[in-house]
């Protein structure tokens, strides 16, 4: 689905979002929170009044079966019905202006058949600059920087499944000087986020929190600090989609928790920076998000 230019752009050169679709869609939703809940494709097709052919093909198109009985579905596998009908309907978030945050670029870019997203930031008077994951392409992140003569100072990893740091490597040689952070324990221990840490770069102050769950070294970074009133921003990686959540198989209320506790608990004008599909907010995501009652 096209977005069209309403905003989904930086604006400035990188991170067009346009054209941008949710993440996933309601079957998607369904597909992740029965294997999260441990379900069986049987008992949600039974508690939907559908058999089981139609739970599966919902699951892989998200068009909706006849007769679908939404509640009774959404009820088996841990889900809101009411918003797990809005997202079948069509739902998608309220567009976001990048250029909003002094500085922020989205820089999307595609490997495997996926987009995944990475974020660069920066204090637009020091230029200082920080990365959070990499994508599949070293280049438009290097393009950026070079383009607004930045100073990447360090470099934030919100998981290690291969598409959000397949480009670590040649930036990592390009920018040697760049702390690395991450919360993989097979991480050396000078890369590894410290409970309580504030890492500033210019003036944006950087701090995490963890939500593990889809990965085991899961965590949100908090940027604050941008001017012009602009709220703090949540990069999430794939602990949180617009509308949906990383999968998790047979972790669902642990993962649900996290969630709730470091990302829902954020306040309601914060914006989520998800690893795929399109930006949203925290008050945005408690109102519309079908896993979360
Ligand atoms: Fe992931």
């Amino acid at each position: 689905m096209d977005l069209g230019s309403g905003g989904w752009t930086g604006g400035r050169g990188a991170g067009s979002l346009s054209g941008m679709t949710l993440e996933d869609h309601a079957g998607d939703v369904v597909r992740k929170s029965r294997l999260m809940m441990e379900v069986s494709a049987g008992e949600a097709a039974a508690a939907g009044g559908i058999t089981l052919e139609a739970l599966s093909a919902f699951e892989s198109t998200g068009e909706a079966p006849a007769g679908l009985n939404w509640d009774g579905l959404a009820a088996r596998v841990d889900l809101s019905g009411e918003k797990l009908r809005r997202i079948a309907g069509g739902w998608l978030p309220e567009p976001v202006d990048p250029a909003r945050w002094r500085e922020l670029r989205v820089i999307t870019t595609e490997g495997n058949g996926m987009t995944v997203n990475a974020f660069l930031v920066w204090d637009p008077q020091t230029r200082d600059a920080a990365l959070f994951d990499t994508g599949f392409d070293a280049e438009p992140i290097v393009r950026c920087i070079d383009g607004e003569r930045l100073n990447l100072r360090q470099i934030f990893i919100t998981h290690t499944h291969g598409d959000h740091v397949a480009a670590l490597e040649p930036l990592r040689v390009r920018y040697a000087g760049a702390g690395l952070h991450t919360n993989a324990k097979a991480a050396p221990a000078q890369h590894r986020n410290q409970p309580g840490a504030c890492i500033e770069v210019g003036s944006l102050r950087i701090t995490h929190r963890e939500t593990v769950g889809h990965a085991e070294d899961g965590v949100t970074y908090l940027i604050r600090g941008f001017g012009g009133g602009a709220p703090e921003v949540a990069v999430v990686g794939d602990a949180m989609f617009a509308g949906s959540i990383g999968g998790a198989p047979g972790k669902g209320p642990s993962t649900k928790q996290a969630i709730r506790e470091q990302i829902l608990s954020l306040p309601s004008a914060t914006l989520v920076c998800p690893g795929h599909g399109p930006l949203t907010t925290v008050g945005e995501q408690a109102r519309v998000n079908p896993f979360f009652v």
